[in-house]
C-alpha cells in the first residue's frame, strides 16, 4: 500500500525517520546515550581488522562504514563490491571479522563473498533487511536494519538504515577498543538520537525546491556529483540513484579527483552536484567547486547553513539543510540526493518503482 504517495520510492523516502528511528533503538539507548552491546560473536576488541562486502548501494553504505570503522574504532577496513570480492582471493586472517550488507540478504554474489569468508575461518556479521534471507541464515551475527518492506527496486530507506547500523556498530567498535571515550559515546549518541526529527523537519522543508530543481536538472543528458570524507560515497550514491531511475547518465567523484580527469569534460551541459556540509573539508571541496564555476561548469550546491553563509559563488541552485553533527551528515544529505532523483524521474515520466533492466533481488551472478 503506498498510502497516499504515488510510488513506493516516495513513501520510503518519506518513511526514513520513523524507520531510522526504529532501527536505532535496536543498537542505542536514547535515554542513557549508550550504545547497546553487539552481539558477542564479534569481538571488535581483538580484531585486527575488518573485510567488508556487498553490491550497489549497499556497497556504498558500507563504503561510508569504512570512514566511521577507521575513525572511530581505529579498525582498518577492507572493503570491496562482492563481485570483486568474491575472486580476488584476498589474503585473510582469522583476527579478522567479515561483515556483508544486503538490503535482500539474497544478492549471489554478497552470499559468496560471505561462504569464501567463512571458507578462512573469518567470523561472520551480516547487516541484513531480511532476517530469514539466506545471508542472514549463514551468519554467525546478524545485524537487522528494521526497514520494514522495501518495495521500490530504487534502495532508499534500506540505505540510510544500514547507515545507521554502521553508525552505532562503528561506536559500539570504538567504544570496545577504548578509542571512544565514554563523553564522546554520550554525544555521538545524542546527535544520532536527534536524526530522525532532523530528517522530518528536512524532509518536510526541501521538497517544492526539489520539485522545481528536478524540472532543471531532466534537461541534461550527463550529470557529476562530488564529495569529500563520507560525502564521497554518497555523491557516488547519488549518481547511481539518477542513473537508474531518471536514466541520465551520472557519476559520482571524489572531489581531489576533479582534477585528475573528469575536469575535461566540464561545461555548461553537465551540471556538478557537491555535496559539501561544514565539516573539515569544507575549504578543500570549495576549491574543487572554484575549479568547475571557473570553466563556465554549472553548481548544484548541497550544503548546510554554515557552508551556505562560508561560500560566495554563483550556483545553480543551492540546498540549505540544517547544520548538524558530523556522525549523522550522510543521513541528511542522503534525503535531497534522493528526492532529487525521485522527482527528476517523476517528471521524466519513467517508471520510478521498477526501473528497466533492473531487479529488486539479484540472485544470479
Ligand atoms: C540501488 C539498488 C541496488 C542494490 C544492490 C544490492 O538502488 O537497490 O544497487 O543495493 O542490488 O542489493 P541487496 O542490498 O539486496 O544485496
Amino acid at each position: 500500500d503506498k498510502g497516499n504517495h504515488r510510488h513506493f520510492m516516495e513513501k520510503e523516502i518519506y518513511e526514513q525517520p520513523e524507520v531510522i528511528s526504529h532501527a536505532l533503538s535496536n543498537y542505542v539507548d536514547f535515554h542513557g546515550h549508550t550504545v547497546k552491546p553487539v552481539d558477542a560473536a564479534i569481538d571488535f576488541k581483538s580484531l585486527r581488522g575488518l573485510a567488508v562486502s556487498a553490491c550497489g548501494t549497499a556497497y556504498l553504505s558500507g563504503l561510508v562504514g569504512k570512514y566511521w570503522f577507521e575513525r572511530y574504532a581505529r579498525l582498518p577496513v577492507e572493503i570491496d563490491v562482492a563481485s570483486e570480492f568474491r575472486y580476488r582471493e584476498m589474503p585473510l586472517y582469522r583476527d579478522q571479522a567479515a561483515l556483508f550488507i544486503s538490503q535482500s540478504g539474497e544478492t549471489a554474489d554478497t552470499l559468496a563473498s560471505l561462504r569464501y569468508c567463512h571458507e578462512q575461518g573469518l567470523k561472520i556479521g551480516a547487516i541484513v533487511n531480511v532476517k530469514e534471507s539466506t545471508i542472514a541464515r549463514e551468519s554467525d551475527a546478524i545485524f537487522p536494519i528494521l526497514a520494514g518492506p522495501e518495495i521500490g527496486v530504487a534502495s532508499t530507506k534500506a540505505f540510510t538504515c544500514q547507515l545507521a547500523v554502521l553508525a552505532s556498530l562503528a561506536i559500539a567498535a570504538g567504544k570496545a577498543r577504548g578509542t571512544v571515550s565514554p563523553e564522546e559515546e554520550k554525544q555521538l549518541v545524542k546527535s544520532l538520537s536527534e536524526m530522525p526529527r532532523i530528517m522530518s523537519q528536512v524532509l518536510n522543508s526541501i521538497q517544492p525546491q526539489m520539485e522545481s530543481l528536478a524540472r532543471d536538472l531532466s534537461k541534461f543528458k550527463d550529470v557529476l556529483y562530488l564529495g569529500r570524507g563520507t560525502s564521497f560515497p554518497l555523491a557516488m550514491e547519488g549518481a547511481l540513484k539518477l542513473k537508474e531511475i531518471s536514466y541520465i547518465h551520472a557519476e559520482g567523484y571524489a572531489a581531489g579527483e576533479l582534477k585528475h580527469g573528469p575536469i575535461a569534460l566540464i561545461d555548461e551541459n553537465m551540471p556538478v552536484i557537491v555535496i559539501a556540509p561544514y565539516d573539515r573539508f569544507f575549504e578543500k571541496t570549495v576549491s574543487n567547486m572554484q575549479e568547475v564555476a571557473a570553466r563556465g561548469g554549472r553548481i548544484i550546491f548541497i550544503t548546510d547553513e554554515k557552508g551556505a553563509a562560508a561560500s560566495k559563488l554563483e550556483t545553480m541552485a543551492t540546498i540549505v539543510l540544517p547544520n548538524v553533527a558530523e556522525i549523522i551528515s550522510p543521513m541528511v544529505f542522503a534525503l535531497p540526493i534522493q528526492l532529487l532523483a525521485y522527482h527528476t524521474a517523476v517528471f521524466m515520466g519513467t517508471d520510478v518503482d521498477q526501473p528497466r533492466n533492473l531487479a529488486k533481488s539479484v540472485t544470479v551472478e
